[in-house]
């Protein structure tokens, strides 16, 4: 038996599989606070209840975490957590992107943006961690001079996991270094020199975890001594679950909302619209990711005072363009496009068109327009996206199902409901297990197509009103 761990924004999972087909046995789950600042220690509390739900991991041989990208923990010489993380999600460090992407550029945007996506594949937005400790560097020196190691969230369970409490026992993998903003995918190394600019101070003091290969022992499990892999990013570990080949493109519709491609070569994207990270796998992961992703959804049922099936109800009777309504979800501010301090807005409303279907209508086109707008980012670098998988919470919802190959132009893909980055991570897992080049092959679960004629109007209308950042 195998063990996959996501500790995502919402919640920790915990999938026990066996280790030759990826059937699952045993899982559990336990959620997280919400919030975009997190103490470590509520997803280890929420961890170990989703583990004694899984039956505990006693009988496992091998155990992979994988985990939401980027978070900045931030650790002292002891091993003890200096702060709260900052999350993907957290948008303070937004001006601190734009210093970032100016100051690399001797002062010219255009130059700093070319500079930071020829070193790391793609230009700092506030979700990065090398961001976070600009942040950290000018809000609150007193905790950064405390900062002995700096991690993510999937390396700090991964280390908590063994028991050590040794910083040079700290281990990531490249798909969740390549979210950090100081590490090069494609020469597999860290850039001190960016750490350095980030930090506005000599970085040699502050130890970064070890890189491990994707199926490396990196520990082992305080207690019964199963092997740990080096585990992922989600969206790696997603893609890992899902069995993506290369050229095969994922949009997942969770708490963010992503447009992934798995690719055999580096993306570098001085746009600011793709993120050029790395997979688990020893390939590359184009990713655009937005901050607004099924919230939207969430929003727009809570203030019709309806519950999902009935929003999707309501926004399925409406006409195909909500009569012109068009909604920019940019709630949370935005990352694709890169408007951390962004609203949403309705726009087109007439007393023709204001009604709770089109409403409802709106929400959904906005939704699957952000994302349709990814798609092209990534098209733009020469990416061919005909079929995309897709998942998240919100790919169950029948409207979803409905509006998404009509509004991004390709065949949808469905598979089955599913915990796919605890699974890719109990992959890895498996991997570490039986060694080799290539991850085992686990049978994909059941999926279903769904395939209906584009309608290029819908996101026409979306662009006469969305705000524009490149
Ligand atoms: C990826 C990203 C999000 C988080 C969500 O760049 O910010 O997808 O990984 O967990």
């Amino acid at each position: 038996l195998v063990a996959g761990i996501d500790s995502s924004t919402q919640s920790s999972k915990v999938l026990v599989c066996d280790a030759a087909t990826g059937a699952v046995v045993r899982e559990g789950r336990a959620k997280h606070p919400d919030g975009t600042e997190v103490a470590p220690a509520a997803w280890w509390t929420a961890l170990q209840q989703a583990i004694a739900e899984a039956g505990g991991l006693d009988d496992v041989e091998a155990v992979s975490v994988s985990g939401q990208q980027h978070g900045m923990v931030c650790l002292d010489s002891a091993g003890d957590v200096v702060r709260d993380a900052l999350l993907w999600n957290d948008t303070r460090s937004g001006r601190a992107a734009g210093e970032l992407v100016v100051e690399l550029g001797d002062g010219d945007v255009v130059a700093g943006r070319r500079a930071w996506a020829e070193r790391i594949g793609s230009v700092p937005v506030a979700s990065l961690t090398v961001t976070k400790l600009r942040w950290l560097a000018d809000a609150e020196p007193e905790n950064l001079d405390r900062v002995a190691a700096v991690c993510l969230p999937h390396d700090w369970i991964t280390w908590k996991l063994s028991g050590s409490t040794d910083l040079a026992d700290l281990a990531t993998d490249r798909s969740d270094a390549s979210g950090t903003g100081y590490f090069d995918s494609a020469a597999n190394s860290y850039l001190p020199e960016l750490l350095e600019l980030a930090l506005r101070r000599d970085p040699s003091a502050i130890r970064l975890p070890r890189v491990a290969a994707p199926n490396e022992v990196v520990g082992r499990l305080g207690g019964s001594g199963a092997a740990l892999g080096p585990g992922c990013g989600d969206n790696a570990g997603a893609a890992l679950g899902l069995g993506l080949a290369p050229g095969m493109t994922s949009v997942s519709l969770g708490t963010s909302g992503v447009v992934g491609v798995v690719s055999d070569t580096p993306v570098k994207d001085a746009s600011g619209l793709v993120a050029g990270f790395a997979d688990a796998t020893g390939r590359y992961l184009p990713l655009a990711v937005t901050l607004n992703g099924a919230q939207i959804l969430d929003a727009a049922a809570r203030v019709l005072g309806v519950d999902h099936d009935e929003l999707a109800r309501l926004a399925l009777a409406a006409v195909p363009d909500a009569g012109g309504a068009v909604l920019v979800p940019y709630f949370g501010g935005e990352r694709t496009p890169n408007l951390p301090d962004a609203n949403a807005a309705l726009h087109g409303l007439t007393y023709a068109n204001f009604s709770r279907e089109n409403l409802a209508r709106a929400a959904f086109n906005g939704l699957l327009t952000l994302l349709a707008e990814g798609m092209e980012a990534i098209r733009v670098h020469g990416v061919d996206i005909n079929e995309v998988v897709l998942t998240g919470g919100a790919a169950r919802s029948a409207a979803v199902q409905a509006l998404a190959p009509v509004i991004f132009g390709t065949d949808v893909v469905v598979p089955t409901p599913g915990e796919y980055v605890a699974r890719g991570a109990a992959r890895q897992a498996a991997w570490v297990l039986a060694g080799g080049d290539t991850p085992p092959h686990w049978e994909a679960e059941g999926a279903q197509r769904l395939v209906a004629e584009h309608d290029p109007s819908i996101l026409a209308r979306y662009r006469e009103f969305r705000q524009w950042s490149e």
